[in-house]
């Protein structure tokens, strides 16, 4: 049990973690005040860009992560940062943050707070990490990381060489059954991974819903469906089945002037467009192969995300619109058995909330789960999962996707230069 409770201090301080008897140095930059035996950490949060989706995801994610489960540490929702004075007050408030601001700067530069959370639009993220790294915060930033693979490069290389924890948002990977079948990879129940299919699929194309603001504007942010909903499918495929080592892709870019179109490539370079849909086959370094697909054109689909892995020993099948379960078929099972069978997470699975399954679980769930792990990590002095090299991994493989379908030809993902 925790019987202190305290905030925060400098960041390069050693402190020594106390809890149930067990004694654990860290490289937390943490206040403690002591109980009888025990420490209770607060973790003082400023979120950056806050205002927005991902502010609101954010901020109920941080709400919900210290209740959920024992994450070591309690949270201060500290400073909201908007671009202006008005829209942070506004978000604060609702958002039920202590305080705002419309400087970032001065945010970071204050030693009351422990961890930046990034959550404004790409093109922001890495002048934001970067400063926040070199004042000794832990920093999390949303996805992708940003979509100037140069920039990506330069955030992995301050985060490698800072002592603080650093994470990116690619949330779906922390879902109990993401989590169930990376485990039944690493314990080798589903053997080798030889196949893995994904698909991302979105209705706002379809629909005429026009993208607005940094979305719309390569370069200012947007990235299109590869760099955006894509970015997830390769972040699941990296985790669970390895390193992708080449990539082939044909990338899809709405013609405004015929609906029935996609632009000659030709054409969507040289306009600077979008991609709204974008195939991709890739090889993976350890001999598996892979199919993905990403649209924002596809009628009736919400947000479907979706992938098969296939394995030497089984099979798996995950739909995030039924992220309570999985779809599990073993090589082993009884011949008069075989085909799929539903596994609905329960209490047995690692990172479920409740004694009990069938509760559901979703989006705030994950948005939780993620900053949870973030928070275990701090606490333990561990690495955050995926790290700024494995988004940075991720964005280099989305550059060759881009490279492969201009050239028309293979890209190795290694020898993508920024
Ligand atoms: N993991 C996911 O499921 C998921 C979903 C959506 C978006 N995202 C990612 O989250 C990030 C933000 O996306 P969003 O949909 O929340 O965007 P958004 O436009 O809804 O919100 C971004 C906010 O940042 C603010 N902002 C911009 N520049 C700022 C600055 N210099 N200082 C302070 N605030 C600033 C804007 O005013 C806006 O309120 C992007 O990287 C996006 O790709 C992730």
């Amino acid at each position: 049990m925790f019987l202190g409770h305290a905030h925060i201090g400098g960041p390069d301080r050693v402190r020594h973690w106390r809890r149930s008897g067990q004694n654990t140095d860290t490289h937390l930059n943490a206040n403690d005040i002591q109980g009888e035996g025990s420490l209770m950490t607060e973790i003082r949060v400023a979120i950056i860009g806050g205002g927005g989706f991902m502010g609101y995801a954010h901020s109920l994610g941080w709400a919900l992560a210290p209740i959920a489960a024992d994450a070591g540490a309690t949270i201060r929702k500290s400073v909201l940062v908007e671009a202006d004075e008005e829209r942070a007050k506004a978000a604060a408030k609702r958002l039920n943050w202590d305080e705002w601001s419309a400087d970032w700067r001065q945010v970071i530069a204050r030693d009351d707070i422990d961890v930046v959370d990034i959550v404004t639009p790409p093109a922001a993220h890495a002048e934001i990490a970067i400063a926040a790294l070199a004042a000794g915060k832990h920093v999390f930033v949303e996805k992708p990381i940003s979509n100037d693979l140069a920039e990506a490069d330069l955030m992995q290389a301050a985060a490698e060489k800072s002592s603080v924890v650093s994470q990116v948002g690619f949330n779906y990977r922390h879902a109990p059954a993401i989590t169930f079948i990376k485990r039944m990879l690493d314990d080798g129940t589903l053997g080798h991974p030889l196949q893995f299919r994904a698909h991302y699929t979105q209705d706002v194309g379809v629909l005429g819903r026009v993208l607005s603001g940094w979305r719309a504007k390569k370069g200012a942010g947007g990235s299109g469906v590869t760099g955006d909903i894509g970015s997830h499918i390769i972040d699941l495929a990296s985790y669970l089945v390895g390193d992708i080592d080449s990539v082939t892709g044909i990338i899809g870019a709405k013609d405004p002037a015929d609906d029935t179109a996609w632009l000659p490539d030709k054409q969507r370079r040289a306009g600077q467009h979008l991609d709204d849909a974008a195939l991709w086959m890739a090889k993976f370094t350890n001999g598996a192969i892979g199919s993905f697909a990403a649209t924002v054109y596809a009628s009736g689909r919400k947000n479907r995300m979706f992938f098969e892995l296939e394995c030497t020993r089984g099979n798996v099948e995950f739909d995030w619109n039924h992220s309570d379960e999985l779809k599990l078929s073993l090589v082993s099972d009884p011949p008069e058995q075989q085909g799929f069978r539903t596994v609905s997470m329960n209490e047995n699975h690692d990172d479920f909330w409740w004694p009990l399954g069938g509760m559901g679980s979703g989006y705030v769930d994950d948005a939780a789960l993620q900053l949870q792990k973030f928070v275990k990590a701090i606490v333990e002095g561990r690495s955050g999962a995926p790290s700024f090299a494995d988004a940075t991994r991720t964005q280099r493989v989305i550059a060759a996707v881009m490279e492969s379908a201009d050239s028309l030809r293979w890209v190795t993902v290694d020898e993508v230069t920024a």
